[in-house]
């Protein structure tokens, strides 16, 4: 099971919900892989805190060395699993990010290497039972390449009249992108994050949503200074604060997912 959170829009809980999916699965006991495909490594950073840069030269990372290698003769390529490091937590496992991949975007654009990404987390597959890819805020190289890459596509919405705009736009480049490339990608649902159920514009932006015929997650995640707290720390919800309300509410959004899962599984 692939899944990639997108959303070109900004801000709008990517690598949170990334993260927070993928370190309760771990906690479960579901070996599970996060790949990090956004330059800027926040997901990077949430999972395993600050990097030595000497002990790993930002193009001997990750996810820019596995495209890195793809570049020129292949002859010493490496499994795409030994661009994968462990986690502080068990069960979860990290191919992390690098500033280093924005100066790779356009020499990998123009050697087509935007399937490189799938034939890895194809081989991938078989060592993990979860993967999930986190994204750039933008329709760029990399998110088309997790695009392809994955079976499922979760998209965070955070309830302001803009994330509406965008969410339209993103829906348009979606379908462009499934008849192009990936027929199989499955729109798994989108998350309503930052809920706030006192306000009324979120209610009535998302109402219609779903009367445009949106599938939408029934576990929305409320606002919470939590969650800043557990980038700070580096430590995941379910790690760090595992009876919240915020961490209740991802709970219940995993549970679904799984329904989901075990549904395509069948
Ligand atoms: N439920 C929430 N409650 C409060 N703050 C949140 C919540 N979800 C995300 N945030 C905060 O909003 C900010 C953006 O979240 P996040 O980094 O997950 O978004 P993103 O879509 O990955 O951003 P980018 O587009 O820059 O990659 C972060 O500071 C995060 O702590
Ligand atoms: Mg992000």
């Amino acid at each position: 099971m692939i899944r990639v959170v997108f959303n070109q829009k900004g801000g709008v809980g990517k690598t949170s919900i990334t993260c927070n999916l993928a370190a309760i699965g771990a906690a479960m006991g579901l070996r599970t892989l996060v790949i990090d495909l956004d330059a800027q490594g926040n997901t990077t950073h949430y999972l395993v805190g600050e990097i030595d840069a000497e002990a790993y030269p930002a193009e001997a990372q990750g996810v820019a060395a596995l495209f890195k290698q793809t570049v020129g003769s292949r002859k010493m390529a490496r499994n795409p699993d030994s661009f994968v490091w462990e986690t502080p937590y068990e069960n979860l496992y990290l191919m992390p990010s690098s500033l280093a991949l924005n100066g790779m975007e356009k020499e990998l654009e123009s050697r087509y290497k935007i399937y490189k990404l799938r034939d890895a987390v194809d081989k991938l597959e078989a060592e993990y039972d979860r993967i999930y890819i986190d994204t750039p805020p933008n329709f760029n190289f990399y998110s088309k390449a997790a695009l392809i890459a994955a079976d499922r596509l979760i998209i965070p919405f955070d309830c302001d009249t803009f994330a509406r705009q965008s969410l339209y736009i993103l829906m348009e480049n979606i379908i462009e992108l499934q008849e192009d490339h990936n027929p199989d990608l499955e729109l798994e649902g989108i998350v309503i994050n930052q809920f706030n159920s006192q306000a009324r514009l979120p209610g009535e932006l998302v109402a219609e949503l779903a009367e445009a015929g949106m599938p939408i997650f029934n576990s929305y995640l409320s606002s919470s200074v939590k969650m800043r707290e557990s980038h700070r720390d580096h430590r995941p919800l379910i790690d760090l604060a595992p009876s919240h309300k915020l961490t209740t509410q991802y709970l219940d959004l995993h549970a679904e997912l799984e329904v989901t899962a075990a549904k395509a599984a069948a």
